[in-house]
């Protein structure tokens, strides 16, 4: 079958790959759904701001402040090109964290414009990252809401059977994962996003492992607030997205304060810019914001629809090698409906550290553990899972190795 992308241009495009692992092996890495490796242009854009055009953004009048300002203001303009949105709607944080506890924060302030109180309702799914659970905990403890949640089912979809009884009159946010990163199973949040407006609340999408992998137009959707955090998709650590609608975003009240963010300010008081900058205090992590737009334009120079169907064709190879061997069991989604290039799986028996570490001895980079999903851990009755996930620069040779390192450890174990 012809490939989709050409993964052989791709990869000599990220240096990583250029070393061996133990033992002499190639590199194959199959954990991009915890980080993402980065292109040469990534890290020549990061570099580059700090070798050319390094200064305070916003503060200075001299030529390098000039051009650090420029760099940033036009880091955010191609951020909200690659989302479809105005510039003044995206939100430099520090991480896909901090966006969502940005979100949670302002929503149990009572000076921002939409606050939760006792008794309203926040909805969340099992499926969820801790980031996109705790921060709701969290608000809901200190205001009196309460949480609800959709359940998963075995095949990694939520049961929206119940969505009348899960939404109701008293709910104020619904926050959603837009693929799962332990199941890789992409829930039908359609029929969510269409109940949370009927009852006159709020939806955010936790899209970290979305937007890298596929095309996701947060107005299209038509959904309030989008996270997603710059390291899953090509770009540095240290920088993430919160998009929001401005109206909304110029509503509620900021989680940190400090230098930048503010309208004026006497001795006991202050006010605060409109958004972004009210989300931004102190000098923002610039050469980061550089470094993701250059993540950006290189999965859009790529295709993001191609990148997606080439994960699923990885997944597809992936999936069914897998099944033929013994005693593993994929967990979540058995088929590409619905689902992105993230594959969990439990060897019957092993834990899955035993499992990752033996397939290290291949070359093979996984995630073993709990991934930060611990209720979804639980729901699904094992104490963690193996979990290998694809990006734009794994081939079907990496699967072949994927396949052959976890027979390896089927069989290592086995013998003993
Ligand atoms: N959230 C990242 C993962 O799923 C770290 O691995």
């Amino acid at each position: 079958m012809k490939s989709v992308l050409d993964v052989a241009a791709i990869k000599a495009d990220f240096p990583i790959f250029e070393q061996s692992m133990r033992g002499g092996k190639r590199l194959v890495f199959l954990d991009s759904g915890a980080t993402s490796q980065k292109p040469r242009s990534v890290i020549e854009a990061e570099s580059n701001f700090y070798y050319t055009s390094n200064a305070a953004v916003h503060r200075g009048s001299y030529l390098l402040a000039e051009r650090a300002s420029e760099a940033f203001d036009g880091a955010r303009s191609d951020v909200a090109e690659f989302l479809g949105v105005d510039s003044e709607e995206i939100i430099f944080t520090k991480s896909a964290t901090e966006s969502l506890n940005i979100l949670a924060y302002a929503f149990g302030n009572p000076r921002s414009a939409r606050c939760v109180g006792p008794g309203d309702e926040i909805v969340l799914s099992e499926l969820e990252h801790h980031a996109n659970l705790i921060p709701w905990q969290e608000l809901a403890k200190r205001t009196g809401a309460v949480l609800k949640w959709f359940s998963v089912q075995e095949d990694g979809s939520l049961d929206l059977s119940n969505i009348s009884s899960v939404i109701t009159e008293k709910c104020k946010i619904v926050a959603i994962t837009h693929q799962s990163n332990v199941l890789g199973s992409i829930p039908n949040i359609a029929p969510i996003i269409s109940a949370t407006h009927a009852v006159g609340a709020l939806f955010v999408l936790d899209a970290c492992q979305s937007v890298p992998h596929m095309p996701v137009a947060p107005r299209e959707l038509g959904i309030d607030f989008l996270a997603f955090s710059g390291h899953k998709a090509l770009g540095p650590t240290g920088v993430g997205v919160l998009w929001g609608k401005s109206d909304l975003l110029d509503g509620m009240q900021p989680m940190l304060f400090g230098g930048s963010m503010i309208d004026s300010v006497t001795m006991t008081d202050a006010t605060w810019a409109d958004a972004p900058k009210r989300f931004e205090a102190g000098v923002p992590n610039m050469a980061q914001a550089v470094g993701l737009a250059a993540g950006l334009k290189y999965l859009q120079s790529v295709g993001l629809e191609k990148i997606h169907e080439w994960e699923l064709q990885l997944t597809k190879r992936a999936l069914d090698g897998l099944r033929e061997i013994a005693d593993v069991k994929i967990l979540g989604p058995q088929s590409l409906e619905q689902r992105g290039g993230v594959i969990s799986f439990v060897i019957d028996g092993l834990h899955p550290h035993d499992v990752g570490q033996v397939m290290d001895q291949f070359g093979v980079a996984v995630r073993t553990g709990h991934h930060c999903a611990w209720p979804l851990i639980r729901k699904l009755g094992v104490s963690g899972t193996t979990r290998a996930s694809f990006y734009l620069y794994n081939d079907m040779s990496d699967v072949d190795v994927l396949l052959e390192s976890v027979t390896a450890a089927r069989d290592y174990f086995r013998k003993r």
